[in-house]
């Protein structure tokens, strides 16, 4: 894996975070009508525009909490603190998005959970839900027991990028969706209109967050060394020995 210096990477996702989420924000308004939270297709609005803060902006900085430089040194406990309040706000984000659909669905007499992208969206969700609560237990309880966290560590990392590739395959099926049911007769979307290059845009542009924060997760020297790695009692060790002279 090639050394990449975190400092561009991260302004790379800063920008492309807030890029995703303007232009989500610019779909609704400026295609779809608009916000309002009354029942009307104006709430189904804010469906993307929270999905895509809460499962893909926040909780992939969330994830990417542990790669900052000065989270390395000294007590992890603020780090952890920081990482489970972005992700239960990412959560509440995602929750009040579903409401925002559900509650559209039921105003309109909509069915629900039809499509594929409901079935992979609500099993995001799901997914995010038990995450956080057995992570939350694992790692901030105190009285957890330390051969607990030992195992369920490893589970709570792969999940953690489950869910993200989730949440992504949800987006891109979600927008997918819109644009068909936005096409007046069956070969709209194939003309390509301006609306649908720029919810392909958008597509193409969370998928490459998504997959940024997958690399940020997968660079070796990013990672917080691990209390019971050999690499870190060495360094230990030699920092004590280096105090005693
Ligand atoms: C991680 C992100 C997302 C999750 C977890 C998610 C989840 C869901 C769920 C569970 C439903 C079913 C609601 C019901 O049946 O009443 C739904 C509906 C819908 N979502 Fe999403 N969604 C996400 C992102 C998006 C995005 C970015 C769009 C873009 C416009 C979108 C478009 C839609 C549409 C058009 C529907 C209504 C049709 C249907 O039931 O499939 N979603 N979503």
């Amino acid at each position: 894996m090639p050394t990449i210096p975190f400092l561009p990477y991260s302004i790379l996702m800063g920008n492309l975070g807030i890029l995703c989420l303007g232009l989500t924000i610019y779909w609704s308004q400026h295609w779809l009508g608009g916000l309002a939270w009354d029942g009307s297709r104006k709430m189904f609005n804010w469906h993307p525009v929270l999905m895509v803060t809460g499962m893909m902006v926040l909780y992939g900085t969330a994830a990417l909490v542990y790669r900052l430089p000065f989270s390395q040194m000294g007590s992890k406990l603020p780090w952890k603190m920081l990482h489970a309040i972005l992700a239960l706000i990412a959560f509440i984000s995602a929750i009040l998005g579903l409401e925002a659909v559900f509650k559209f669905h039921n105003v309109q007499k909509i069915p629900n959970m039809y499509s594929l992208h409901s079935w992979l969206g609500l099993s995001a969700v799901l997914l995010f839900s038990c995450q956080w609560l057995v992570g939350f237990a694992s790692f901030l309880w105190p009285w957890t027991p330390i051969w607990f966290r030992a195992i369920y560590k490893p589970v709570h990392v792969f999940f953690g990028s489950v869910i993200l590739g989730l949440a992504t395959a949800s987006c891109i099926s979600g927008i997918n969706e819109k644009l068909f049911m936005r096409g007046k007769n069956s070969t709209s979307y194939s003309k390509l209109p301006a609306e649908a290059w720029f919810a392909n845009v958008l597509g193409m542009l969370i998928l490459v967050f998504g997959v940024l924060v997958l690399l940020g997760l997968a660079i070796p020297e990013w990672k917080r060394p691990d209390v019971n790695s050999q690499d870190f009692r060495q360094v230990k060790k030699y920092a004590t020995l280096n105090d005693r002279k």
